[in-house]
């Protein structure tokens, strides 16, 4: 299937904007759905809904064959050895909190290290700085190199035998740069120390192998990869789980409960408090059942094809700067630009009123803002329904928003 042909999948797709074909380049921000994604989710609210792991009724052994069964399909998507590794979230930013509430606060303490890089998203950050506020525990940065790339030199200098947690995105939501994870997880693991990824730019997009990657805990959301809004996925070697303690108490995840003690169920539903997001795990089945079937390594080949082509292309216009490395080598379908001195935001809204959707501002990633410079940026992200005549036509959008703008002072 060629892009074009993908792209009638996705409903919301085929519509007009401001008077022209949707030209959808936020995907970084959220992916759309293709109609696979959104007939499972009608389809279990329409014939199956029920709660899971209670009922003996046959609602609800199709509630729970749904829920359990998408699992199995995150496991086998990521690799992962078992469904005990495989916990449902609400998204990257509730998996990485997990990560830091439970695992970060029992074992972490004053004089301990804390290491991440200058390229996280908020999400991976903050939980990170309250670890250090409450447990005393030193916050350090991996510095980026002038290209915005992480040079393993950098790693190895940095962690030290006080690291007890490294935590790297695998894909920058605003460079695009594809991190060497495997090569970080490994300096880690020879300070002693345990690999978080945030994946969640990376699960979208590149093949995962978990245990190829020798990651600790790696965190994903389903709304990035075609999948519901709402849920997101934790893995986490078992080891590790097994000791940690759950973050939320209540229904579901308990074994057995006492006036003044309670026991907690196995892995992974000790991690599940409460009802869990049933239709969205259903739903994030479908959309790993839709990547899989048009293949990781095609939809990875493309983005980059893709990536190459806006590089040029945007190159092309008068005042255009480009953040991140100038190759498409090691970059994934994000493209981060500003036009000379256009607000992004501006630049977002002229290029709104062409049909054209791009994301404008700090991407929730301060700190990289500051290390660039920029207060804003524009982001042009890809996915695997857009064209090269997408990129022609964002081309075209910039070269009217230059024009416009030049007008106008
Ligand atoms: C690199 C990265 N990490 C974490 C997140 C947070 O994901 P969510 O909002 O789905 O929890 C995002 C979302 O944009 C992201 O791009």
């Amino acid at each position: 299937m060629n892009a074009k042909e993908i792209r009638e999948l996705f409903p919301i797709l085929n519509q007009e904007v401001n008077g022209h074909p949707l030209v959808y380049l936020d995907s970084g921000a959220t992916s759309q759905k293709p109609i696979q994604v959104i007939e499972a989710v009608q389809k279990y609210y329409h014939y199956d809904n029920s709660n899971v792991h209670r009922g003996v009724h046959t609602l609800g052994t199709r509630a729970t064959d749904g829920y359990e069964g998408a699992r199995e399909k995150v496991r086998k998507f990521i690799q992962a050895k078992s469904t005990e590794e495989i916990i449902f979230t609400r998204g990257t930013t509730t998996s990485i909190n997990t990560v830091a509430a439970s695992y970060a606060k029992a074992n972490l303490s004053e004089g301990d290290e804390i290491v991440i890089s200058y390229m996280e998203h908020h999400s991976n950050i903050i939980p990170w700085q309250q670890v250090a506020k409450e447990t005393g525990a030193t916050l350090k940065y991996l510095p980026l190199q002038e290209d915005g790339t992480i040079a393993l030199s950098d790693v190895s200098a940095t962690i030290t035998d006080q690291t007890k947690i490294v935590s790297v995105t695998l894909v920058s939501n605003v460079l695009g740069v594809i991190n060497p994870i495997k090569d970080i997880a490994k300096i880690a693991h020879q300070h002693g120390a345990i690999m978080v990824v945030d994946a969640a730019q990376g699960a979208p997009h590149l093949k995962i192998d978990v245990q190829d990657l020798d990651c600790d805990f790696l965190a994903f959301s389903g709304h990035k990869m075609c999948g519901p809004t709402g849920i997101g996925v934790l893995y986490g070697k078992k080891q590790l789980l097994e000791n940690m303690e759950p973050v939320e108490f209540g229904g579901e995840m308990i074994d057995f409960v006492g006036l003044y003690e309670s026991t907690w169920k196995e892995l992974p539903w000790k991690f599940e408090g409460g009802t869990p997001i049933i239709a969205g795990a259903i739903g994030l089945g479908a959309a790993i059942d839709f990547l899989e079937e048009i293949g990781l390594d095609q939809i990875e080949a493309h983005e980059h094809k893709l990536a190459a082509y806006a590089l040029e292309r945007l190159s092309e216009v008068e005042g255009m700067k480009i953040f991140g490395p100038k190759t498409a080598a090691n970059r994934a379908g994000i493209v981060t630009f500003n036009l000379d001195d256009v607000h992004p935001h501006d630049v977002a809204t002229v290029l709104d009123a062409e049909g054209i959707a791009i994301r404008a501002g700090h991407h929730c990633a301060q700190p990289l803002m500051k290390w660039l410079k920029q207060s804003a940026t524009a982001r042009a992200s890809f996915y695997l329904y857009n064209t090269e005549e997408d990129i022609d036509k964002l081309t075209a959008g910039l070269i009217k928003t230059k024009e416009y703008f030049s007008d106008v002072f």
